[in-house]
């Protein structure tokens, strides 16, 4: 299979030591990535953002890579935002606490107080990333935020709205009902249920936020994704965490799939559906819903090329350490 200009419209690329240790991995096999500002602290000035965007540029250290930068949402007004506008693809909204590095997200949803910043953000035609999460019952928190993504896709109508990493049946439903809600999902979660993570012997390295769901959660998932759905777009969220804070008591979230998210998704779709959808999936879809144009085309081709992850990457253990993959990349 060929994907011309895959994009991961959600990764995690970290900082400092981590960051050139995985950078790369994605730099070579996507065209542009969406990379998240949850760093220590996290990523709210212009500055900052443009500093870190360097760090990313000389980790990546491939000129036709193209890194999306996002702000971390906070109350900005529309002055900054105007200024920002020309360095930032999009801002990502955390609900307080809810995962790794959010302790400064909002901690609340009151209209009025979001007013100001999101109705800039829809005038200057910016994007809302969202991490839907209430702070309810584990397997209850993304269905439960839908009320939330309700509210807010009716009061701004011209906000761009990307409810991001869905993995319930509900939040597939909710994209069909507003026209402004579209959606990224991981591979990950076209792939595991909470069984994977927990059933058996306890799985440190599938554990993520939004935790995987149920079987019928992932086949809503599988359906929209492998149909080609317009309004859902891949983000892996590859958020890789050094081994030590993944298998230790008290597990930090993420899984770290960046360096097999092509070829698994390729053998997904070869067996479920076609070349055709995994273009829009990849790629297609999230070009016409952010208007997203390359000068320079990036041509991926994936073979039948049986091959074995590694158990790590430096000190960070992948999605799929040890299997056997069918597909591989051919970079010639
Ligand atoms: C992400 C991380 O580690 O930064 N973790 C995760 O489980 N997905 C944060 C996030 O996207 O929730
Ligand atoms: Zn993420």
């Amino acid at each position: 299979m060929t994907v011309k200009n895959p994009l991961d419209m959600h990764l995690h690329l970290r900082d400092n030591e981590m960051l050139n240790l995985v950078a790369h991995l994605s730099a070579k096999d996507f065209k542009a990535a969406v990379i998240m500002p949850n760093l220590v602290p996290p990523i709210c000035d212009l500055q900052a953002l443009k500093e870190y965007k360097q760090r990313v540029v000389n980790a990546c250290n491939d000129e036709d890579f193209i890194p999306l930068m996002t702000l971390f949402y906070k109350n900005y007004n529309y002055n900054f935002l105007q200024e920002a506008r020309e360095h930032i693809f999009a801002i990502k909204l955390y609900p307080a606490g809810v995962t790794t590095n959010s302790s400064s997200g909002i901690s609340s949803f009151d209209i009025d107080e979001l007013k100001e910043t999101l109705e800039a953000m829809s005038e200057l035609g910016l994007p809302l990333l969202v991490h839907g999460e209430t702070n309810d019952f584990v397997m209850d928190r993304e269905a439960n935020f839908s009320k939330i993504y309700e509210k807010l896709a009716k009061s701004f109508p011209k906000l761009k709205i990307v409810m991001e990493h869905i993995t319930t049946k509900r939040l597939c439903e909710l994209l069909k009902d507003y026209e402004n809600l579209y959606a990224t999902v991981t591979l990950h979660h076209l792939i595991l249920t909470l069984d994977d993570v927990l059933g058996g012997k306890l799985k440190p390295h599938l554990f993520c936020k939004p935790i995987a769901k149920r079987y019928e959660d992932k086949e809503a998932l599988c359906e929209l994704a492998f149909s080609g759905y317009e309004k859902l777009m891949f983000g892996s969220d590859s958020a890789p965490h050094p081994i030590n804070d993944k298998e230790c008591c008290g597990c930090a979230a993420g899984v770290f799939s960046a360096p097999v998210a092509l070829p698994l998704l390729c053998e997904l779709f070869q067996k479920h559906s076609n070349e055709a959808n995994l273009q829009k999936f990849l790629s297609d879809n999230a070009c016409k819903i952010h208007n997203l144009s390359f000068k320079k085309d990036k041509i991926i081709k994936l073979e039948r090329n049986k091959w074995q992850v590694p158990s790590k990457y430096g000190d960070v253990v992948p999605f799929m350490a040890d299997e056997f993959l069918e597909f591989k990349q051919n970079y010639n």
